[in-house]
């Protein structure tokens, strides 16, 4: 390597004689009341060994971490997934969740992202949970203009203006198969068919105000389909933060309690895959994160998300390293239910594991993360530590 060769070696340092051998160390420096540390009985005497790099002096003291610390997190960097219903007034815990509930649309909604704001986390993403009687097999209500996600983000732009709001698109919460596109009858999802609804679907929530357009739904040309129906709309201004490498990961099983949204169980007469490996991505695979990432560069992001995110942070880096976007990772529901779950059986500290998580996220190369953690982090950095 380059740099060891012009480090001096060793046996090269120049030795400079600095006091008589005889001479107590501190004769010369300035009377102090600093006094010796003591050390352990029975510690060796020993010369110190001659290293010229002790990585040590830059770990030395709590101000010299912080001087040096290269990654910050702050609740600006932070989007707060939210999940709402309007099946009445109260708020529904989520049991697999512990700590998150469905939010009541209108007041617990507006409640829980009021608070958000005062933590300074000013950037939400919306899942609605659809009534099981407006789902159909082609999920159509993904696309109603009153919906309840359309409603939901329409209340918070008109109540936060200057709040982000991001919004998700893929049919599987409206879709009575629970799959984020139409399945055909051998079991097959419709690819162009539901790029179709799912264009339609980003403009309403468009119209309805929304900010930041996600599809997560891991179809083929859905960012290049969306982004021309939403310029043709006059929607230039509303970005695209794509689901760039979303994998068929286990760690989506809370979530999908949270909306009642798992897959189906199919029949002879009507096949249902009975997970999304058909169309998310294969969590063996690295290298087609990059096509995926090319394709939604070329197709327009302008966020790029990696999802789940401890798992796969290697993931995170490669785009990261392969691209100029800005990149997004999604702490998912998985991840928060384990921190959860270890923390009430006192296996974790809570508090330092999740900022431990939230930190390696973004060290990895996230500027966004997506994290049910958001208003506890933002709470845990303002006290400091
Ligand atoms: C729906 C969607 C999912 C998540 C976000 N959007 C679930 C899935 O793909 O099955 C998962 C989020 C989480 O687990 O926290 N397309």
């Amino acid at each position: 390597m380059a740099m060891t060769t012009t480090m001096p070696s060793t046996s090269a340092r120049t030795r400079v004689r600095c006091r008589a051998a005889t001479e107590p160390r501190n004769a010369r420096a300035p009377p102090t009341t600093r006094t010796a540390p003591k050390v352990p009985e029975g510690a060796p005497t020993v010369p110190p060994q001659d290293l010229p790099q002790r990585p040590r002096r830059n770990r030395r003291s709590d101000t010299v971490r912080r001087a040096f610390r290269e990654t910050i997190l702050t609740p600006s960097n932070f989007i707060y997934p939210i999940f709402v219903h309007d099946e009445g007034d109260e708020n529904v815990p989520i049991g697999s969740m512990p700590g998150q509930e469905r939010l009541s649309f209108k007041n617990g909604m507006i409640k829980k992202v009021r608070e958000a704001r005062a933590m300074g986390v000013n950037q939400v993403v919306v899942f609605p949970k659809t009534a099981d009687n407006l789902k159909t097999p082609c999920g159509k209500e993904a696309f109603n203009p009153m919906g309840l996600a359309q409603r939901s983000i329409s209340l918070l732009k008109d109540t936060f203006p200057d709040l982000e709001v991001y919004t998700d698109v893929a049919l599987d919460p409206y879709n009575t198969m629970g799959h984020d596109g139409m399945v055909r009858s051998d079991g097959v999802v419709m690819n162009d068919e539901t790029v179709y609804y799912l264009c339609q679907q980003a403009v309403s929530q468009a119209r309805a105000g929304a900010d930041v357009i996600s599809p997560s739904d891991m179809m083929d040309g859905r960012v290049g389909a969306i982004r021309q129906a939403l310029d043709d709309e006059g929607f230039t201004n509303v970005s695209i933060m794509s689901y760039t490498a979303k994998y068929n990961s286990a760690y989506y099983g809370p979530f999908r309690d949270a909306l009642a949204s798992a897959p189906r169980p199919g029949n002879e007469d009507w096949k249902i895959p009975k997970d999304k490996a058909e169309y998310q991505m294969d969590p063996a695979n690295f290298r087609e994160c990059l096509r995926e990432a090319a394709l939604d560069e070329q197709e327009g992001a302008d966020i790029m998300m990696v999802k789940p995110a401890g798992a796969y942070l290697d993931i995170i880096r490669a785009l990261r390293d392969s691209t100029t976007l800005p990149i997004s990772a999604y702490q998912v529901s998985g991840e928060y239910s384990m921190l959860k779950a270890a923390s009430a059986a006192g296996y974790l500290n809570e508090r330092d594991a999740v900022l431990e998580s939230l930190i390696a996220i973004k060290r990895a190369g996230a500027d966004l993360t997506l994290t049910y953690y958001a208003l506890d982090a933002a709470k845990w950095l303002q006290e400091g530590n």
